[in-house]
């Protein structure tokens, strides 16, 4: 079956351009990832904290690649924005339940573009006083935002398109293709 038939199946017929990460190096650079921070955390607490919801497959696989204790939470935050254009506003829908003061917190993102959700998270997050603050995210649009120290880990660099798949949405669909492709 080619490519195309098979993403029409999964979607009811709403098509991609191209596979832009498929299965296969998706797997290669979580495991890396997953040596990273295996390497970057020796001692202390390690919380892993996903945003929902692009991050619950890359954030399932990445955790089962690090190889040192570690608790993992969830937070939601909600942009206001139309589109695919994505606004400088965060709302915190769901607080973490976790205790964050004390422990490295690890950011982890489905994909950075301008950086201002990210950013806005920092900042009320270090008012939790953890240990450390970083963010892991598996794509990154770099030439749409400054330097971003917190990015520590970083799967790919992210052409400039519109980004489906493997938790990356666009209006809530495409998000369990096992792939990353680029929407029509
Ligand atoms: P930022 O706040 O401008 O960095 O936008 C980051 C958020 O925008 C991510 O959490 C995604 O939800 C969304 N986003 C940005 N680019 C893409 C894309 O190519 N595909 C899917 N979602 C995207
Ligand atoms: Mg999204």
């Amino acid at each position: 079956m080619s490519v195309h038939a098979e993403v029409l199946r999964r979607t009811g017929g709403r098509d991609v351009k191209s596979i832009v990460f498929d299965e296969a190096a998706l797997a290669a650079r979580v495991r890396e990832l997953g040596a990273a921070i295996t390497a970057a955390y020796p001692d202390g607490e390690l919380l892993v904290l996903g945003l929902l919801k692009g991050s619950f497959i890359f954030l399932s696989d990445l955790v089962r690649c690090v190889e040192r204790p570690l608790q993992i939470d969830f937070i939601v935050a909600s942009s206001y924005g139309r589109g695919t254009i994505s606004s400088g506003e965060v709302k915190l829908l769901y607080d973490p339940e976790t205790k964050l003061e004390g422990k490295h917190i690890l950011l982890v993102e489905d994909i950075v573009d301008s950086g201002n959700t990210m950013r806005r998270l920092l900042a009320l997050l270090a008012g939790r006083r953890p240990k450390s603050l970083a963010i892991c995210a598996l794509l990154d649009k770099a030439e749409k935002h400054g330097p971003f120290p917190d990015l520590k880990f970083i799967g790919f660099e992210a052409p400039p398109a519109f980004l489906v798949g493997y938790g990356l949405d666009h209006a809530e669909d495409f998000r369990h293709l096992p792939f990353i492709a680029d929407l029509m």
